[in-house]
């Protein structure tokens, strides 16, 4: 069994590279803001505040978050629903950090995701999973990019699913995420002591895919 957890601000190619890496080491690949996004799309679903951390967490304790993998990723249900698409939109892209600042939605989360490697080798993305979730993962990624680049990157990603997206706007939600998920109390974005920084600005997600299988491939799990 192998775990590996790979950290890192917006849009710096997480998912796609933990996916990819999750295939070809035989792995199950964990996305955990994915599990964050489910709630917030609950909370605004339901009217529920996202100000209001109890009523967040009683909501959280009363839905099932399921991930599965499938040919096509990872697809996440939400009480049954398959949601895997309509959590990617903007607006829960907006709101997403204010849902994940409070500590005692991530206790319950961070439970959930830890669930997950208990008994399979796992390549998890995230912010706190060499810090929090996964201490003593195998391999700890902490996997950057120039904000440009990754505004950018998300740019493209959105115009191919027909959003018609507005670069300057991107740019300044991915700061403000960026500012958000850094600042934050609990367990904010920031790199492991013993994590190894990749910055991907002008790498091919292939090329850092290749880095990071080889650094798992050294490994003596
Ligand atoms: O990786 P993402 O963009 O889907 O993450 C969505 C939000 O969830 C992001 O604002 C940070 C938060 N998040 C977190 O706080 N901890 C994680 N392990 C994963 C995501």
């Amino acid at each position: 069994m192998i775990s590996v957890a790979i950290d890192g601000p917006a849009g710096a190619g997480k998912s796609t590279i933990a996916r990819k890496l999750a295939a070809k080491i035989g792995a199950i690949y964990i996305d955990s803001g994915s599990m964050y996004r489910a709630l917030t799309y609950k909370a605004l679903c339901n009217q529920v505040s996202l100000d209001d951390e109890d009523a967040l967490v009683s909501l959280l304790k009363n839905s099932q978050i399921v991930l599965e993998q499938n040919l096509e990723g990872q697809q996440i249900f939400l009480d049954g629903k398959n949601v895997t698409e309509e959590i990617r939109s903007p607006v829960i892209s907006q709101h997403v950090s204010a849902v994940a600042r409070h500590p005692k939605v991530r206790e319950i989360m961070v439970q959930l995701q830890r669930e997950y490697a208990k008994e399979n080798s796992v390549v998890m993305d995230g912010r706190d999973i060499g810090t929090v979730v996964l201490p003593h993962a195998d391999v700890k990624i902490f996997l950057t990019a120039s904000v440009e680049e990754r505004a950018e990157r998300r740019y493209k990603e959105l115009l191919h699913k027909g959003y018609q997206p507005i670069i300057s706007e991107i740019l300044s939600d991915i700061k403000e995420r960026d500012r958000l998920d850094i600042e934050r109390e609990t367990s904010p974005l920031k790199k492991a002591e013993d994590a190894i920084e990749i910055d991907a600005t002008h790498l091919t997600i292939d090329q850092v895919v290749e880095k990071v299988y080889q650094l798992c491939s050294k490994d003596n799990h």
